[in-house]
């Protein structure tokens, strides 16, 4: 009799712990509508179709994995039914991915390229570990929370999280001293002159810039979403806009309660240089080698002040201000104003207004 129990409990376990070994993913979360939050900065629409440069950019990343291009390409439209083997395909409930399209990586987990096999769209899918329960990870609260979640999958201790592809690169190779100034110039419109001189063909085009990477911030800190700040989680897309990945949930705060003055700091990336350095015992200082307009330059003062500063104490209200003024004081150079009547940099803080958070973030 006992000798039965105990051939029945072996049964029972054998066949329990296949099941969990083949086990499809369990899916936490699918969203039925792609379309992004009707205040989300980004307007991150689904993606159907890869541009060229994407690809490029992929395929450089990957082709140790391909035989050439053309095997390349075929792989990137998942419906099809190229070689599984070679290529495997993965599967997290209604997306497909292959490990062979990598997109990133960094210190929690690899991001992959997939597709939402009902409608073809792109998606970017991190598989990363998570600890306790899923639905309290703060990865995941943090795309719920701003509308960027697509999906998320656990299957042991991995959490797959599906969410809009960020068809661009970070800002890493534009920060100085990695940047290239053929890059910068294309790019940004910047040049330095060999004498040394800062000029801007576009200044628009790094007006509009920094105003995205406001307007993320400022969507991103009323979601409740915060980021470390690194540029490898700054993503510039290829029609010009900032988004920040990598985010963890935080307490939902007004902007202007928000110490941000690294990120004034990323201002520079846009103004393609950066325009300090810094010294023995941690503080900044201005480079005298580079002739700065003079806007920029007064611009600058504040950012290595704030910079050196103990406390930072820059709020998202503040820098908007300082950048309105910012911007009035460059269309006054360019207009060939006097350098008098440019006000930027006097000592006066800007004033704090009154929060843009909408109550129900
Ligand atoms: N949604 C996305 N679209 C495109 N690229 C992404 C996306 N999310 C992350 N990446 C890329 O993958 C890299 C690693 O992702 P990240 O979430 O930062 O991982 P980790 O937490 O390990 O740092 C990022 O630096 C970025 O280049
Ligand atoms: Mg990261």
């Amino acid at each position: 009799m006992c000798t039965r129990y105990l051939f029945l409990i072996i049964i029972y376990l054998t066949f329990f712990s296949a099941y969990k070994g083949v086990a499809d993913p369990y899916t936490i979360y699918e969203k039925e509508d792609f379309s992004p939050a009707s205040d989300d900065p980004w307007k991150g629409h689904p993606i159907k179709t890869l541009s060229p440069a994407f690809k490029k950019q992929l395929y450089e990343a990957n082709k140790t994995d391909y035989l050439n291009e053309d095997e390349f390409d075929e792989s990137i439209n998942m419906n099809t039914q190229m070689s599984a083997e070679k290529h495997k395909i993965k599967k997290m409930g209604n997306f497909i991915f292959r490990t062979t399209l990598r997109i990133g990586s960094g210190e929690e987990g690899s991001v992959y390229l997939a597709q939402h096999i009902p409608s073809g769209v792109y998606a970017a899918i991190k598989m990363t570990t998570f600890y306790g329960e899923a639905e309290n990870d703060p990865e995941y609260l943090a795309l719920k929370n701003l509308e960027r979640l697509y999906g998320c999958y656990v299957e042991n201790t991995l959490m797959s999280l599906c969410m809009p592809l960020v068809t661009g690169r970070s800002v890493v190779p534009y920060q100085s001293p990695y940047a290239s100034q053929e890059r910068i110039k294309t790019l940004l419109g910047v040049t330095l002159t060999e004498e040394k001189e800062i000029t801007y063909d576009n200044w628009d085009l790094n007006v509009h810039l920094m105003q995205t990477y406001l307007d993320e911030f400022e969507y991103c800190s009323c979601k409740g979403a915060c980021s470390d700040g690194a540029p490898q989680n700054i993503l510039l897309t290829e029609d010009s806009q900032i988004v920040f990945v990598d985010q963890k949930a935080c307490r939902p705060t007004p902007p202007e309660a928000r110490k941000m003055h690294e990120s004034l700091c990323f201002f520079h990336y846009f103004l393609g240089l950066t325009p300090f350095r810094k010294k023995e015992g941690k503080r900044f200082e201005l480079r005298e080698d580079i002739k700065f307009p003079p806007p920029v330059r007064e611009f600058n003062k504040i950012v290595v002040n704030a910079m050196n500063a103990l406390e930072p104490i820059y709020t998202l209200a503040q820098i908007k201000e300082t950048f309105s003024k910012f911007k009035i004081d460059m269309e006054s150079y360019f207009l060939g104003l006097s350098h008098s009547q440019i006000q930027l940099g006097s000592d006066s803080t800007p004033s704090i207004s009154s929060s843009s958070c909408s109550s129900s973030s």
